[in-house]
């Protein structure tokens, strides 16, 4: 068994236990190289989703109107993936480290081409790592089957809150229940281990009381790559801070999002507010030296301490250290 899977097994026993190993891996753990941008590369495919979450920005835009409901043509999802990999390819960025998530304001499930364009992502970058997140709610077994013969590595079911009541109040759904029977599912069907699966649950005080029997009730039914997260969580939602920010935004430096109509963010948070044209980098078919001037502009900008649209944005507060180390290895002009 290789070292992170052991400390992610390791992890599994209790949170004390699973956020004292997390901040070894993090310490011990070598990140992308940063030399090449970008990445981590994000797609969102749809806007379209069968839950309310109070803690993700989607429900508010939508009911405002700042963003709409709908999916991303699947002729331009082929055309956004083709511009990404002559993006790749203009940046010298090595097939080995991309890594493809079709993500955005949106339940990925909900996409009809979603396992078409997955196949086509890996035809594109054969060795490059693609990942999936979903809420699970909408994965019967016909679905479960498609993503267990996917070249997807990992899926990420967004379960969020362990208790039942807390899922059904925050998540605005009846569902707790059946996406646990749906991931067990998966975990049944899926052969060799593949696609690995992740749980994710916020790193909150209601989950925290919980996680250790949590963790008992999924450990039998893990392979050797699958494991249980806490992210952060991040009050997107607020967006308003005391103080200022203290170092730039790292996603600068690794990601790009695309969203449903083929405009280009430095950022995932790029899709979880309207649009906005001073963190808009333009539409994927501008010439890629235009998109990466404006992006220059937004990196140089930060790390002289203005920060503009970002300003408020709870990315900047939430990942501190992380931000801190990228603001490091930028300015040492590390790779
Ligand atoms: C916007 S969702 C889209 C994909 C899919 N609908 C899902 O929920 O997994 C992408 C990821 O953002 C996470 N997310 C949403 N709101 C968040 C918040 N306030 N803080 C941290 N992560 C959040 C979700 O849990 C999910 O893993
Ligand atoms: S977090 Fe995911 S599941 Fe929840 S509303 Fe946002 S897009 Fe939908
Ligand atoms: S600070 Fe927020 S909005 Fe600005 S680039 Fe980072 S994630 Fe995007």
């Amino acid at each position: 068994m290789h070292v992170p899977s052991i400390v992610k097994r390791l992890a599994l026993g209790g949170y004390r236990r699973h956020k004292l190993l997390e901040w070894v891996y993090q310490r011990v753990h070598r990140p992308r190289p940063l030399k090449h941008y970008p990445t981590e590369l994000n797609v969102e495919l749809t806007t379209i989703c069968n839950a309310r979450c109070t803690f993700c920005t989607r429900e508010k835009l939508m009911r405002s109107g700042a963003r709409k409901p709908g999916h991303m043509d699947e002729a331009l999802a082929r055309h956004v993936l083709d511009r990404l990999l002559a993006l790749t390819r203009h940046q010298g960025v090595g097939d080995s480290d991309v890594q493809f998530t079709p993500v955005g304001l949106g339940e990925p499930l909900h996409y009809p081409a979603l396992f078409d364009v997955i196949a086509y992502a890996r035809e594109l970058w054969p060795a490059g790592e693609i990942r999936i997140n979903t809420n699970g709610i909408a994965l019967d077994e016909r679905r479960a089957r498609l993503l267990a013969d996917s070249p997807v590595h990992t899926a990420t079911f967004s379960l969020c809150f362990i208790d039942p009541g807390d899922h059904r109040e925050k998540l605005g759904v009846d569902a707790h229940e059946r996406i646990c029977e749906n991931i067990e599912r998966f975990l049944r069907l899926r052969s060799d281990g593949r696609p690995a699966v992740t749980i994710h649950v916020f790193d909150l005080p209601e989950n925290r009381a919980r996680y250790s029997a949590f963790a008992k009730r999924w450990l039998p039914h893990f392979g050797r790559h699958d494991l249980l997260a806490l992210p952060r969580y991040v009050p997107m939602t607020t967006r308003a801070h005391n103080g200022g920010p203290t170092c730039p935004c790292g996603q600068l430096w690794t990601t790009v999002m695309v969203d449903i109509e083929g405009y280009v963010y430095p950022c995932c948070a790029g899709v979880w507010i309207a649009r906005d044209p001073d963190l808009c980098l333009g539409h994927i078919d501008e010439p890629f030296e235009v998109l990466l001037a404006k992006l220059e502009g937004i990196r140089q900008a930060q790390l002289r301490g203005e920060y503009g649209t970002c300003a408020n944005c709870a990315y900047l507060y939430s990942f501190v250290t992380e931000n801190r180390r990228t603001a490091r290895r930028v300015r040492r002009g590390s790779t």
